[in-house]
């Protein structure tokens, strides 16, 4: 990891640049280099500018004609549903019992945890995306499995263990106590290890009793630094069986309100059927929403209001949701998260798009000092976008000079076989 050389277009974001986007809340650079040293970036900027000072102690490699973004930034996806992506019919609550359940069982077994873990990692490294938010099983197990996979690839993740104490089969429960002390367990284990962090992770509403929730809003307490990671408001049905087993609160949202789980260290998954009230409501706690486009469509759960989201000033990021979400690409997400928002009638621009994949999701995440952008002292996580990674694309692309309409081909003709490479900490651990 010594001192080395990128050069290629490069595009970084400063801050959210809106639709229609502020040039001053990026930067690109068509003939770009980044600089890094240690896995940390240390300069990005014109190549004319930058080439002449650079000394001969640095490896230099060309990515001429790709380009370079931040690492795509995942806000929400399970990592043990991977073996049921694409998984026929039903809505949330049956996709739950008919699915997800019992393909989490497997991960009692550390081996079968170890296999998946490895897998859906190297996946996401061939997506381009070098951090996610990530729900593990009940099981302790699954998050060792997943954060020594993690690690391994000295990857920026963040995990946890499910918590859920009702309403799922007997092998995917914990009891509130138990719980407790296994997620506290794993966070003297795994929080802050090299480039991990824990989230205290009540699977949702329904599949915690009150207890449970008491006992996660006081580990919340206990660990400020912990996150805190959940599914809100997704599906209607869900809503009313909330709204039965919890009669005493105002709204699913104030049900975790109430024990002490949204915080500045939240993200809520979906959060589709809100109010403005309750947006504002995440907006003030300062805790973010994960926006799970493809997700949201293939369980028809609804179509997520960005521009509602944005009035009320809640911090989005965008996220995948695998298994219920149809692919590990954030540019196939991106592609949905755009039909979403033409659904409902708002602009979804290039440049803001791939913010939202990139420092709006390191954003959400509060990991903007780390990832996202290529600002001095960053970690050099970033993906290599090709141009020409189809038949098609390589003609579509050749009659688009503009930035903006080059990026927009991407989202929507893109996927995983737009990324050329993917390095982490400046070493390139996908090549296509
Ligand atoms: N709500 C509670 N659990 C889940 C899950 O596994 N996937 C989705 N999409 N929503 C959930
Ligand atoms: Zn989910």
């Amino acid at each position: 990891m010594g001192k080395r050389a990128f050069r290629a277009s490069i595009l970084h974001f400063l801050s959210d640049p809106g639709c229609p986007a502020d040039s001053a809340r990026f930067g690109y650079f068509p003939d770009g280099l980044l600089l890094t040293d240690g896995g940390l970036v240390t300069a990005v900027g014109d190549a004319s500018d930058l080439l002449p000072g650079l000394g001969n102690d640095r490896q230099l490699t060309d990515y001429s004609g790709k380009l370079i973004l931040p690492g795509f930034v995942d806000c929400h996806v399970h990592y043990p549903q991977i073996d049921i992506i694409a998984s026929y019919g039903e809505q949330l609550l049956q996709w739950l019992e008919r699915y997800a359940f019992p393909a989490e069982m497997r991960f009692a077994d550390p081996a079968h945890a170890a296999d998946a873990a490895a897998f859906f990692l190297d996946e996401l490294l061939r997506n381009g995306t070098t951090t996610a938010l990530v729900l593990a099983t009940v099981h302790p197990q699954s998050v060792d499995a997943f954060f020594s996979a993690a690690a391994a690839r000295q990857l920026r993740m963040i995990a946890g263990k499910a918590l859920m104490d009702r309403h799922a089969p007997a092998a995917l429960t914990d009891t509130p106590e138990r719980g407790y002390a296994d997620s506290k367990a794993l966070i003297r284990r795994w929080a802050g290890v090299g480039r991990l962090d824990y989230a205290i992770t009540p699977r949702y509403a329904p599949t915690s009793s009150a207890e449970q929730l008491a006992r996660a809003g006081q580990l919340a307490r206990e660990v400020p630094e912990a996150y805190v990671h959940t599914h809100v408001s997704e599906n209607r049905e869900e809503l009313a069986w909330v709204a039965r087993l919890f009669p005493e609160h105002p709204s699913y949202l104030e049900v975790y309100a109430h024990y002490g789980l949204l915080g500045e260290r939240t993200i809520l998954a979906h959060c589709l059927h809100l109010n403005d009230a309750e947006r504002r409501r995440i907006a003030a706690a300062g805790a973010a929403t994960a926006f799970c486009p493809t997700s949201n469509l293939f369980l028809g759960s609804g179509l997520f209001d960005l521009a509602a989201s944005d009035r009320a000033g809640v911090h989005v990021g965008l996220a995948t949701d695998v298994g219920a979400g149809t692919s590990l690409s954030m540019l196939r997400t991106l592609h949905a998260a755009y039909q979403v928002l033409q659904l409902r009638g708002q602009a979804l621009c290039p440049l803001r798009a791939f913010y939202l994949a990139t420092r709006g999701g390191a954003r959400a995440l509060r990991l903007e000092h780390r990832i996202g952008s290529f600002a001095p002292g960053n970690e050099a996580d970033f993906v290599v976008l090709d141009p020409r990674a189809t038949p098609l694309m390589a003609r579509r692309m050749a009659a688009a000079r503009q930035l903006e309409e080059r990026l927009f081909v991407w989202l929507t003709l893109g996927d995983d076989r737009a990324v050329a490479a993917t390095h982490v900490l400046g070493e390139p651990l996908y090549r296509r």
